[in-house]
């Protein structure tokens, strides 16, 4: 039977779309894939078209134009502005979330109260609009606490206080200083909880739902977990301290109650659910609900991903998750990211990276028949083993330059993890751009963690 070939485009601009796109081209099912707006490496597997990700009218307009079969929603921003609600009223196919769904990502006023009402465990918390009664309540508190803004904010608006100082400063930043706008208008103020901090995924249909191996990112610029926080700065999975009893665990208390509890109340959740967690004494607690793939997770998921990625959206969108089975490769994956130097705070773009392929190397585009083999790797060397995922970059004549923060995912599979770091850290060794940083310890806490629950 023929398979019919879809146009697909992928919105965003990240490793993550990187990856997504990467898995894509390799689908029986991929047709034409277009980033808006890509970087750097998506030009090379599909075609970027410059309109913003927040640009919804924008990206409808484009879709209908060119006869977009599938639109893949990833990135926060556009999914709580509500961009499948607006795909969707135009008959269009688009895999994602509604808004209504993403509230769990987009106010963590909401999904807190969502956790309270229906017994999810989480940290104890309270919720505050005004700088006054929130400071009042924190000085009542224990240290270390944590002040959040309860919008979207770059990953930027959790900051764990350690004294009363910090958390009066945090709390003037957000209801005073206004440095997340209209995001820090509403502030949870919550427990800190101590124990690892790891990342669940799951593929969900709205009713259906299926799990990702676990994984865990480093969110801190600083090697051992020191610094200012970031995008994310390495993953790696599946964690080896992690058993099948706690993924049960999890997929019992956390991931089925959610998914259920947002079905019937009207807003079922169709795309992946992604809430963090930290493993703390008493079992594994919510530490916040994403709604749309983690990255760098999904760059080193990507890795570990057997099935056709294309079927999986499918089945998200037609309700049969249940019926398709979602397999993963045996072995561990892993991704360190490349950030440009001064990143989180101030850095310069437009440094030019060697050790990579160049823009102008040929590369067929788009579809299994045109890139199968798919060629993976920008260090041949390596082999597939290794594969280089762009996020801030740019192809300018016969170089990619930096564009962005977060600048490279080097990514690698192994047998073991340490197999799949030292491959991934011997590929970093070719790759330079000035100011280049990264860290050197990605994996090696989760390394010297026994099984848990021990
Ligand atoms: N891994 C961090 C995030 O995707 O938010």
């Amino acid at each position: 039977m023929q398979i019919k070939k879809q146009k697909i485009l992928i919105i965003g601009s990240g490793g993550r779309e990187h990856a997504i796109g990467w898995k894509v081209a390799q689908s029986l099912k991929a047709g034409e894939i277009f980033f808006a707006p890509g970087n750097g490496g998506t030009s090379k597997i599909g075609t970027n078209v410059n309109i913003k990700t927040t640009d919804i009218t924008g990206l409808l307009e484009f879709a209908k134009k060119e006869k977009i079969d599938l639109t893949l929603a990833l990135p926060d921003d556009p999914i709580a502005l509500g961009i499948v609600d607006e795909f969707q009223k135009e008959g269009l196919r688009i895999w994602g979330p509604t808004k209504a769904a993403s509230k769990l990502e987009w106010s963590k006023a909401f999904s807190k109260d969502f956790m309270r009402q229906h017994n999810l465990p989480t940290a104890r918390f309270e919720i505050f609009n005004d700088y006054e009664k929130a400071k009042e309540y924190v000085l009542k508190q224990n240290l270390p606490i944590v002040i959040k803004a309860s919008g979207l904010a770059l990953g930027k608006g959790v900051i764990i206080c350690q004294t009363m100082k910090e958390a009066d400063e945090a709390l003037i930043n957000m209801f005073i200083k206004k440095v997340f706008g209209d995001s820090g208008n509403e502030v949870v103020i919550e427990e800190f909880m101590n124990g690892p901090e790891i990342s669940i995924h799951a593929f969900s249909d709205g009713k259906n739902y299926k799990m990702f191996p676990s994984s865990q990112d480093h969110k801190k610029i600083g090697e051992n977990d020191v610094g200012l926080n970031t995008g994310g700065m390495g993953t790696i999975a599946p964690l080896p301290f992690t058993t099948e009893t706690l993924l049960k665990t999890i997929k019992e208390n956390i991931v089925a109650p959610t998914i259920e509890v947002m079905s019937k109340d009207g807003n079922p959740f169709l795309g992946v659910l992604y809430p963090g967690l930290i493993l703390t004494e008493n079992g594994p607690k919510i530490l916040e609900y994403n709604a749309r793939f983690g990255d760098p997770e999904t760059q080193t998921y990507m890795r570990l991903l057997e099935t056709d990625i294309v079927d999986i959206f499918d089945a998200c969108i037609d309700g049969n998750l249940d019926k398709i089975e979602i397999k993963w490769k045996r072995g561990f994956a892993c991704t360190i990211v490349l950030a440009s130097g001064g990143y989180p705070e101030n850095y310069e773009k437009g440094k030019v990276i060697s050790g990579i392929d160049s823009p102008l190397e040929e590369y067929p585009k788009g579809g299994v028949d045109k890139i199968h083999p798919p060629r993976l790797s920008a260090t041949p060397q390596e082999g597939n083993d290794v594969v280089i995922f762009h996020a801030g970059t740019k192809a300018v004549g016969e170089n990619f330059v930096t564009n962005g923060g977060r600048v490279l995912g080097i990514s690698a599979t192994g047998d073991t993890l340490q197999e799949a770091l030292a491959k991934a850290y011997k590929a970093i060794e070719k790759i330079s751009f000035e100011g280049m940083q990264y860290r050197r310890d990605i994996g090696q806490s989760a390394l010297k963690i026994s099984i848990y629950p021990s």
